[in-house]
């Protein structure tokens, strides 16, 4: 089968093949009547067992306006809750024969183990644990590309800065690995807590990585600022002495940006934490480009289940 499980297993051709893909799909959420027949009688299942906002909401509009049939199901309202376990409920599911499930669930690694076991259905991960968050980065990686297009310049040779909570975030994970496979320049900020040396290691990501404690020095000529939010679901002691303390030495606002790296825009992947780990002002700038990041959500979408759904079976046919 075909599923998109991470970043770190695509090649810079397959990340640039995703986003001309999606490319080509943001006119039709620009249409009067949002819908192409695409992925007509296909079924999608989207099977959140975590919360989340955009990610399912984007999934779910990218199906629709595909012509997919969507069903939508959440931890609360599946037999999860009466004990059944995930692999049973994933067998559940294929046995309905979906072509793929989006899965987000809080474990790492969840989206692996469904693709491992089920033989008849793509697995897509919309977010596993602290591992991978693969439409995030690709999103991510079209906003910037739309950007800097407009200025002349590609995704390549800029400076990229991660800030916060790297160690527990799968977007950040996702990110790194799209951006050093596009051969950028990353600098992780954020204090040792968060984002401890051993991430710049070889046994981590290695090459084209550093690590910075300070946020002036940890964005000073940065293209772009990734700013994440504190993952608190997914810490079990105290990383920071508290938020406040957090905010005071890391919240990211525009004084420090037009000190440091006055030409770069802001990413934050959301849902954001206004005054924790980026002030209100700069979410609200035009410096922050969130709401461009959401609007490519659904293209990349589109493109990520008709890449899964359609194109592979094609290819599957003809091989
Ligand atoms: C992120 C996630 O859930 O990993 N949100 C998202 O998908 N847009 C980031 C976060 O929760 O901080």
């Amino acid at each position: 089968m075909n599923h998109l499980l991470g970043i770190r297993d695509l090649t810079k051709e397959n990340i640039y093949s995703y986003l001309e893909t999606s490319t080509g799909f943001i006119e039709v959420s620009q249409r009067d009547i949002k819908k192409v027949p695409a992925l007509r009688g296909k079924t999608v299942i989207n099977l959140f067992l975590e919360p989340s906002t955009r990610t399912r909401a984007s999934f779910e509009i990218a199906g629709k306006r595909m012509s997919a049939d969507t069903i939508n199901l959440s931890g609360s309202g599946t037999s999860v809750v009466k004990g059944e376990s995930f692999l049973d409920t994933l067998e559940t599911l294929q046995a309905m024969n979906p072509d793929a499930i989006v899965l987000r669930h809080a474990k790492s690694g969840a989206a692996h183990f469904a693709a491992r076991f089920l033989k008849t259905t793509s697995v897509i991960n919309a977010g596993d644990g602290m591992n991978e968050h693969p439409t995030q980065a690709l999103l991510d990686c079209l906003t910037l590309k739309r950007h800097f297009e407009k200025h002349g310049k590609g995704i390549e040779g800029l400076t990229i800065a991660i800030v916060g909570d790297v160690v527990h975030s799968r977007v950040a994970r996702s990110n790194i690995w799209a951006h050093k496979t596009l051969g950028n320049r990353i600098k992780l900020v954020g204090p040792r807590s968060l984002v401890p040396k051993e991430l710049a290691s070889d046994r981590c990501f290695g090459a084209n990585i550093s690590i910075h404690h300070n946020l002036a020095e940890g964005i000073e000529g940065a293209d772009v600022i990734m700013v994440l939010r504190m993952q608190r679901e997914r810490q079990n002691q105290n990383f920071v002495p508290s938020i406040d303390e957090y905010s005071k030495v890391f919240c990211v606002g525009e004084k420090v940006i037009e000190a440091y790296a006055p030409d770069s825009v802001v990413l934050h992947p959301g849902p954001a934490n206004r005054g924790v780990e980026i002030t209100g002002a700069l979410l609200d700038s035009e410096r922050a480009l969130v709401h461009d990041q959401v609007n490519h959500g659904v293209a990349v979408r589109m493109a990520v289940l008709f890449n899964t759904c359609v194109l592979d079976n094609d290819n599957r046919e003809a091989a």
